[in-house]
C-alpha cells in the first residue's frame, strides 16, 4: 500500500463521520463512508421487497445493485443504479433494517470488495466497523472511536429531528448489539488500533489527536 490509509472504526454516534471528514480535509485525502454503502444496499433490498428475515434471499440478490460512492470529504455522494440515495438512506426505515442486511456474509463479501477497489492506492480516510480488522488490516493508522452511550445518543438526537435522546439511546443500543454480535466481521477493536474516547472532547480536539497519531506513524 503506497498511500496513506486511515481506518476509523467504532459504534454509531462515536463521531466517526465528522472526525473522518475533518481529518481528510486537513490532510487533503479522500473519504469513504462504508456505513453509507450498507445503508444503500439496505435501501435497495427494501425497494425490491426482499424479505429482511430471509438472509438467503438477500444473499441471492445482493450482487444486483450498482452502488457508487463519491469520496470528496466536502460532499460525499452515494448512488444506487444511478439514483441519488443520500437522503433516503438516513431515514428510519433503512436505519432500522441495516443491521440485518449488514449481517449477511454475501453482502459483506460484495461490499468489502467494492471498498477495497475504492481504497485502491490509498490516500483516504475510511470509516466503518471492520475497516482496521477486515477491509484494510494494513492501514497506516487505525483509530477506534468510542464515547459513552449517553454522549452518543445525545449527538444523534441533535442531528435528527423528532427523536429524544432516550429513544435514540435505546435504538442505538439495539443496533450496536446486533453489529457487535453478528457472526461475520462484527464490530471490534482491530489489532494495532488506538482507542480514543471522545466523550469529553470537542470535535476539534479529536481531529487534532488523530492528526498527531498520523504524524507519529508517517
Ligand atoms: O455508520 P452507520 O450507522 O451509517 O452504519 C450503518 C450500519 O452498517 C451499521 O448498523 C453497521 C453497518 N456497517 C457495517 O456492518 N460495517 C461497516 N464497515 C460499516 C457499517
Amino acid at each position: 500500500m503506497a498511500g496513506l490509509v486511515i481506518a476509523m472504526d467504532g459504534p454509531s454516534g462515536s463521531g466517526k463521520s465528522s472526525v473522518s471528514r475533518g481529518v481528510a480535509r486537513a490532510l487533503g485525502l479522500r473519504y469513504l463512508d462504508t456505513g453509507a454503502m450498507y445503508r444503500a444496499m439496505t435501501w435497495w433490498v427494501l425497494q425490491q421487497g426482499v424479505d429482511l428475515a430471509d438472509p438467503a434471499a438477500i444473499a441471492a440478490r445482493c450482487g444486483e445493485p450498482r452502488i457508487v460512492s463519491g469520496t470528496d470529504p466536502d460532499g460525499p455522494t452515494i448512488h444506487v443504479d444511478g439514483v441519488d440515495v443520500a437522503g433516503p438512506i438516513r431515514e428510519s426505515e433503512v436505519t432500522g433494517a441495516v443491521s440485518a442486511v449488514a449481517a449477511v456474509p454475501e453482502v459483506r463479501v460484495r461490499l468489502v470488495e467494492r471498498q477495497r477497489e475504492i481504497i485502491g492506492a490509498g490516500d483516504i480516510v475510511v470509516e466503518g466497523r471492520d475497516i482496521g480488522s477486515v477491509v484494510c488490516p494494513d492501514a497506516t493508522v487505525k483509530v477506534y472511536l468510542t464515547a459513552s452511550a449517553e454522549a452518543r445518543a445525545q449527538r444523534r438526537s441533535a442531528e435528527l429531528a423528532g427523536t429524544t435522546a432516550e429513544a435514540q439511546q435505546e435504538a442505538m443500543a439495539r443496533r450496536d448489539t446486533l453489529d457487535s454480535t453478528r457472526k461475520t466481521d462484527p464490530l471490534s477493536m482491530a489489532a494495532g488500533a488506538v482507542e480514543l474516547d471522545t466523550t469529553a472532547l470537542t470535535l476539534e480536539e479529536v481531529i487534532a489527536e488523530v492528526l498527531r497519531l498520523v504524524k507519529e506513524r508517517t
